[in-house]
């Protein structure tokens, strides 16, 4: 079967090879084989193929996080699911393959007509934005919330879950052709950054009092992000898409008492009690299921045009995700 493998890290459009490897076979006790369906390349496999991502394979390793498929066949023992559900692949399982050997016990199956593709991209990015709205700063419907990269996924399913909430969205982007199709989505505010950043907030929003801001990027879009932010206010960092380390300035984190945090989803799913996870996932999965949850696709790929899928996925201005998609 065909999959993705590194041998080592380094430029990922170099170290990612499509080959061939054995095939799972028939699955062994508590084991079900999956075919994969669909899997999205994520800013985190990019960090991952170059080894700046804060988990890394063993090598020689299948990359990929997380992606959707249809089981082929269970163990005798496997009760759960059965073949022919349609699964979540369990996060950090090594995706970019073909077929999987998988735990049966982290499997459940899903809507058989809830779309394939946004559930192949259900198990990072939505419960990130569910949480980064709910468990760094308590906000009270009404209240507004700034992000930056508010075009990514993360961005746009924090669109949908902060309006689900009552919330008010602050949605800073680096083009102006995006400000038309994030309202469409549900964004209350969008705004293209600059150094003029708090003033258009301000201006925007009728200088609202707002508690938190959300900051995929770095450098000195956090910096902005903590000047925006009202005084007491919390800037929480999500991602490194500039590379920069965050700044902010000590005006605003010692005389406005700003605070900056970090946030992993990773110590979420070590962390969180099974009955935390199954409610987030729970809720996730309904509002896919029903079309109310999604992000938009740029582009499929199958897994023999791995190069040319990753570049496509490190081009600035996408519209949308690249998925792999074996089939
Ligand atoms: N901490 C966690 O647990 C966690 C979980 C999930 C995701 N993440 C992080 O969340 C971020 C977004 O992930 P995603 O999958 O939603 O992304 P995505 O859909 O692949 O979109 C990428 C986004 O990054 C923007 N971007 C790229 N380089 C940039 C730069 N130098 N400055 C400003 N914006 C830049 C793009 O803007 P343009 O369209 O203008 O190019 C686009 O909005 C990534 O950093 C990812 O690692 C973190």
């Amino acid at each position: 079967m065909k999959a993705v493998q590194i041998q080592s890290f380094g430029q990922p459009l170099e170290v990612a090879q499509c080959v061939e490897l054995p095939d799972p076979g028939t699955p062994s006790a508590g084991q079900a084989v999956v075919a994969l369906e669909a899997s999205p390349i994520n800013p985190s496999d990019v960090l991952t193929l170059s080894a700046q991502y804060g988990l890394l394979p063993k090598l020689p390793a299948v990359p990929g996080n997380e992606g959707v498929g249809r089981v082929l066949a269970v163990a005798d023992d496997v009760k759960n699911v059965r073949a022919g559900d349609i699964v979540l692949l369990p996060a950090g399982a090594g995706t970019w393959r073909e077929k999987l050997a998988v735990p049966a016990a982290r499997l459940f199956p899903m809507p058989p007509d809830a779309d394939r593709q946004q559930l192949a991209m259900l198990t990072v990015n939505p419960p990130t934005a569910l949480l980064l709205l709910r468990d760094v700063v308590e906000l009270q419907p009404g209240e507004w919330v700034i992000q930056n990269a508010a075009n990514s996924g993360v961005g746009s399913y924090l669109i949908t879950l902060a309006r689900l909430r009552g919330l008010k969205t602050v949605n800073v982007v680096r083009r102006d052709s995006l400000i038309e199709p994030l309202k469409k989505q549900g964004a209350d505010v969008v705004v293209v950054d600059g150094p003029d950043l708090s003033k258009q907030i301000a201006a925007a929003t009728g200088k609202a009092a707002i508690r938190l801001a959300i900051d995929a990027i770095g450098g000195e879009a956090t910096a902005r992000l903590a000047h925006s932010v009202a005084p007491g206010g919390t800037v929480v960092n999500y991602g490194a898409l500039s590379g920069e380390p965050c700044r902010v300035t000590q005006q605003d984190l010692i005389f406005r008492n700003v605070t900056l945090r970090g946030f992993w989803l990773a110590h979420w799913f070590n962390q969180a009690t099974p009955a935390d996870q199954m409610a987030v996932f729970g809720q996730l999965i309904k509002l896919v299921a029903e079309g109310k949850l999604h992000a938009p696709v740029e582009a499929t790929y199958p897994l023999s045009r791995i190069k040319d899928a990753l570049a496509h996925a490190m081009k600035a201005g996408r519209d949308g995700k690249v998925l792999l998609t074996p089939g």
